[in-house]
């Protein structure tokens, strides 16, 4: 039970973050000053031997928009087909509703670097990496909780990596994560369960 004020204040932010689909483009924070606050969330996020391999690419405005309402769909048609498309385009339409997409990459070629740095801990680099991705994606989805924005976390990057770094000119050794789909929260979050806490975290000993 937390009772700092840090403590619950802290609690509160990841209590809220929650996955919100319903996104809308009314604007929160000016966009310097979100770029900025993104890159001050990415800046804090650890990483193995602190390689800082996380790159994230912010989409806005009509770069947002072709995401969700081109690129994607054009990736997704070649497989499932256009009577797939059709079942789709409302998920991918709520997408393009919202007011930005974060996408998260893990750039291969310094996990590379520390595999021939670090020899003995080859096999787990690109696993730390994966790590690392995962808590930049966490500090940036909680951040834009505290900022008052909703988001959820998307997965079409495998279908649409190339064209990504084509449009953008990112390197070739970035490696797609996943894209956080942002904007303000017009409504809440799905009912979530939870399983009791003592199965997930059991404690041995005592300090005093
Ligand atoms: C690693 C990971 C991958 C996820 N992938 C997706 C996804 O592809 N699409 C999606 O809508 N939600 C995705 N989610 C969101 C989860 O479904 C969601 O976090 C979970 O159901 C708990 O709900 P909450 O985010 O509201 O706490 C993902 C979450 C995590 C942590």
């Amino acid at each position: 039970m937390a009772s700092t004020t840090a403590t619950k204040e802290f609690l509160q932010v990841i209590q809220n973050r929650r996955t919100i689909y319903a996104l809308s483009k009314k604007t929160i924070l000016p966009d310097d000053v979100l770029i900025k606050y993104i890159q001050e969330l990415v800046r804090e996020a650890p990483s193995s031997f602190n390689v800082m391999s996380s790159r994230c690419v912010v989409l806005l405005g009509a770069h947002h928009d072709k995401y969700w309402g081109e690129l994607v769909p054009g990736a997704l048609v070649s497989i499932v087909g256009e009577e797939g498309l059709a079942a789709m385009r409302p998920k991918l339409e709520a997408f393009r509703q919202g007011y930005g997409t974060i996408l998260f990459f893990e750039d291969q070629q310094l996990i590379k670097a520390q595999q021939e740095q670090y020899p003995t801990y080859a096999p787990s680099f690109p696993i730390w990496s994966l790590h690392s991705s995962g808590m930049a994606q966490i500090y940036v989805w909680s951040g834009l909780e505290a900022a008052g924005y909703g988001a959820s976390l998307q997965h079409y990057g495998n279908l649409t990596s190339d064209a990504l770094k084509q449009q953008y000119k990112l390197p070739a050794s970035y490696q797609i994560q996943s894209e956080m789909v942002f904007g303000y929260p017009e409504q809440g979050a799905q009912e979530k369960t939870y399983n009791p806490d003592h199965e997930r975290v059991i404690a041995y000993g005592h300090s005093a």
